[in-house]
């Protein structure tokens, strides 16, 4: 029997020294795990030895459990050592690849801004609005009335082929200016009437300075002592705090059918300070809109007296002021959402 122990015994060394050398060749957590399973597995020689404890007579059992105890125990914690400093290895290799910079600067969103021309419309209300004007507004699908007749345009009026409409059927259309706005202001309010009325207009139309699609607004003032020199200083006002005190502004005859008389107002070219140059087409001189007396053929057709009130009125392309005031050569990139250009404002 004492051999019996005694060859357990050389045998558990044997397992012990095999287990230290195998040890030594781990190199993951893996092949600790394989190492694991071959010393202390179901069908490793320890297992295998403890599983049949029952051979070995029955008073011996005591003194071969304990030593096949301690050699198991040995190996278990050789296995939990290396197994801790692997956890330790692999979690430093983790630190140092997601190391972080706290130096970096943060993502940030983007801001939007408001658009150029919402910019700039808000800009032309507040000077109108600080000269007592309200706010007006009318509809984009218009009808033939508002849009010409109205505004004395009856229908065969040459005027009217000025305008490249788009039709929606005979009698509706996409409007193309803010004029309408004028009358359907009128019909509603008595005098006096002081009114801006931005607004999207539609015309067939697309080259470098016009897209089917752009903005106006539109200005009316009826009172009962209304003259020309009123609409001169209003509009010298405008152009002086939208351009620049240093700019000259001047009046040139014109037609339009629903004021008389009317004119195109200019601003003095600030690029070659009036002398001429390719901005200007030499003429020293840039126009900005268009204005006029109210035609007192209109009172009639929102039941105001002619005899008793006179206005005038005015209607300009911000876009065209936009380009003018910022130096932009190509009405198109208004519209075409680039955000490098729209980032500039
Ligand atoms: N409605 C005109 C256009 O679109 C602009 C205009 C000119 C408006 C003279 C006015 C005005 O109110 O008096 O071309």
């Amino acid at each position: 029997m004492e051999e019996k122990i005694k060859s357990l015994e050389d045998d558990l060394d044997k397992e012990l020294f095999s287990f230290e050398k195998d040890k030594n060749e781990v190199k993951s957590l893996h092949e600790l795990e394989l190492l694991e399973n071959k010393y202390l597995g179901k069908k490793s020689f320890i297992s295998q030895t403890l599983k049949n404890i029952n051979d070995f007579p029955q008073h011996m059992k005591p003194l071969i459990g304990k030593t096949v105890n301690e050699t198991r125990k040995n190996i278990e914690n050789d296995i939990k050592l290396i197994k801790d400093n692997f956890i330790k290895l692999e979690y430093d290799k983790k630190l140092r690849e997601e190391k972080f910079d706290l130096t970096l600067p943060g993502r940030c969103l983007e801001h939007g801004s408001k658009n150029i021309i919402s910019q700039v419309i808000e800009e032309i209300q507040d000077i109108f609005v600080g000269l007592g004007y309200e706010i007006a507004e009318g509809p984009e699908v218009e009808t033939d009335y508002y849009n010409f007749e109205a505004l004395n345009h009856p229908p065969d009026h040459p005027a009217r082929s000025l305008h490249d409409t788009f039709f929606i059927s005979d009698n509706i259309l996409l409007r193309t200016h803010t004029s309408p706005v004028q009358i359907r202001y009128m019909e509603k309010h008595k005098p006096p009437v002081y009114i801006i009325a931005p607004g999207k207009v539609y015309r067939k139309d697309y080259d470098i300075t016009h897209t089917p699609m752009f903005t106006q607004i539109e200005g009316l003032a009826v009172d009962n002592n209304i003259n020309f020199g009123n609409l001169k200083w209003t509009l010298e006002t405008f152009a002086h705090s939208i351009f620049g005190k240093d700019r000259t502004v001047r009046f040139r005859p014109h037609y339009f059918p629903f004021t008389e008389p009317s004119a195109e107002v200019d601003v003095s070219c600030n690029i070659c300070k009036g002398n001429g140059c390719r901005v200007c087409s030499g003429t020293g001189w840039l126009e900005i809109l268009g204005a006029g007396m109210v035609d007192p053929n209109l009172y009639k057709f929102v039941d105001y007296d002619p005899e008793a009130v006179n206005g005038f009125a005015f209607g300009m392309g911000i876009e065209r002021i936009a380009m003018l005031k910022y130096g932009i050569d190509d009405l198109r990139i208004f519209f075409e959402n680039d955000i490098r250009f729209l980032k500039q404002f």
